[in-house]
């Protein structure tokens, strides 16, 4: 199990319980557990609604999509059943806040997970954890049958004449899986490959009921908005991106980790100041701010503000909160060779642009980090990833195509410096040169 890494800066509201035990479900309730549900439950759907929408609490998945207006689009009357779904499956390279969450405060998944439901009056929850995250899904197991032993599930709960019951599901280990409409393919039994949309999970999702997906650590957000209050909480953050995030910081820093800190804290801070800076006396040369999905940025772009719209901004992404730090002894050929590599193992094969592109970026990075690049290769792989971004059926093919194009565009020296049968600059150095390639 993780180590807990802690700053000064961090405001601890999601991680507020980690350490202290509140995986068993006494010590949670101790933790003021549970309480947010019975306070959700006299507001009624509606105040719970207006709460979410108050806090400006986004979407902690990926995408920020304000998670208050998510759940108002769920129709109020349905003739099939309405279902709330968590989002475990967090398979997202450089990113590993939500096993911290499950490890160490899983209740509040399923406390938030409840809440979400009675908001949009659904009465059937799935928590669906990673297939690779076994021994959370064990933690999560034994939290629904505490749950359910002091009857906080189930029928009639807290004696407010509310059925809702809460199931757990684990995946079988696909990157894929966490694209929701695959989700709910996977959750209902068939192969995790996504859905046309139009319709939406809100209208039509699981077994075609109106469905609500969270990510994990959205909903372990939401117990603390329902007692803090919305604006308490939007106040922690800045202008329309509401509390805290999760950061996962990994690569060339000196203390790597999972930090709570305000959306809008400053990127170099988090990297000079909470993470330590980069070790060895090294330089920085790019982030990679929210999971390997995202346009890098280099090093003259990291005083920005890390919040949805400052990001967007910027030409990158907040995503999933993945933090990854590169130092200047980083072969950024090798780095793209080795993303690509993951999309190109992880796509679904449904669709030809992602299944191709991947396949030819591959190659082509192959190819051209062994020193067998040609100069066109250079716009080509652009063409490649141009031709990917918004021309696959889900979100995926845009996930693989655009950090190639950020790389290519940012840092195209150093794909000239590979060519013409030049041995990787990079070769040399023993930190590199020891870093596996995936193959298949
Ligand atoms: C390929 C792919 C993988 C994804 N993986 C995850 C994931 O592991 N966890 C997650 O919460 N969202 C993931 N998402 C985003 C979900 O589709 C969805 O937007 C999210 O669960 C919504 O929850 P939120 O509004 O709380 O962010 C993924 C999206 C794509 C396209
Ligand atoms: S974009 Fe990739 S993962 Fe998504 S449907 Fe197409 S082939 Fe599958």
């Amino acid at each position: 199990m993780a180590t807990l890494v802690s700053h000064p800066d961090e405001v601890k509201i999601v991680t507020s319980r980690f350490g202290k035990g509140a995986a068993n479900i006494d010590r949670y309730i101790e933790l003021d557990g549970y309480k947010a549900v019975k306070k959700a439950l006299e507001m009624g759907a509606d105040a719970i609604i207006q709460e979410m929408k108050t806090s400006n609490l986004r979407g902690r998945g990926g995408a920020g999509f304000p998670t208050g207006m998510k759940w108002s689009f769920v129709p109020k009357e349905s003739a099939k059943p309405k279902y709330v779904l968590c989002n475990g499956d967090e398979s997202e390279p450089g990113t590993c806040k939500d096993r911290l969450i499950f490890e160490h405060d899983p209740h509040a998944v399923i406390e938030g997970a409840m809440i979400a439901a009675i908001a949009v009056g659904a009465h059937k929850v799935y928590i669906y954890v990673r297939g690779e995250y076994r021994v959370l899904l064990e933690i999560v197991q034994k939290a629904i049958a505490e749950a359910y032993a002091k009857g906080f599930c189930g029928k009639n709960i807290f004696g407010s004449g509310y059925d809702l019951d809460v199931y757990w599901h684990g995946g079988a280990g696909a990157y894929e899986v966490g694209e929701e409409s695959a989700l709910m393919e996977s959750l209902e039994g068939k192969r995790g490959i996504p859905r046309i949309r139009p319709p939406f999970p809100a209208v039509v999702g699981l077994w075609g009921g109106p469905t609500v997906i969270n990510n994990a650590e959205t909903l372990a957000s939401v117990p603390h908005i329902i007692l803090m209050g919305g604006q308490k909480y939007a106040d922690v953050g800045v202008p329309r991106n509401g509390g805290t995030r999760l950061f996962c910081l990994s690569g060339h820093v000196a203390k790597p980790g999972v930090y709570e800190l305000p959306l809008g804290y400053n990127l170099k801070k988090l990297i000079y100041e909470v993470a330590g800076g980069i070790p060895k006396g090294h330089k920085l040369k790019a982030v990679v701010p929210g999971g390997s999905s995202v346009p890098c940025l280099t090093a003259d772009e990291v005083d920005i503000a890390l919040d949805f719209d400052s990001m967007m901004k910027a030409g990158t992404f907040l995503g999933s909160g993945g933090v990854i730090v590169l130092d200047d002894h980083t072969c950024i050929v090798k780095f793209a060779l080795r993303t690509i590599k993951f999309y190109r193992h992880e796509s679904c094969g449904w669709c030809i642009p992602c299944r191709e592109g991947t396949d030819w970026l591959d190659k082509t990075l192959t190819r051209f980090h062994n020193g067998g690049g040609v100069a066109k290769d250079i716009d080509n792989m652009k063409y490649l990833a141009d031709n990917m971004l918004g021309r696959t059926f889900c979100p995926l093919g845009d996930a693989a195509a655009m950090p190639i194009q950020g790389f290519v565009k940012k840092f195209r020296a150093e794909f000239e410096a590979h060519l013409d049968g030049r041995p990787c600059p990079f070769a040399e150095h023993p930190a590199i040169s020891a870093l596996p390639v995936l193959s298949h």
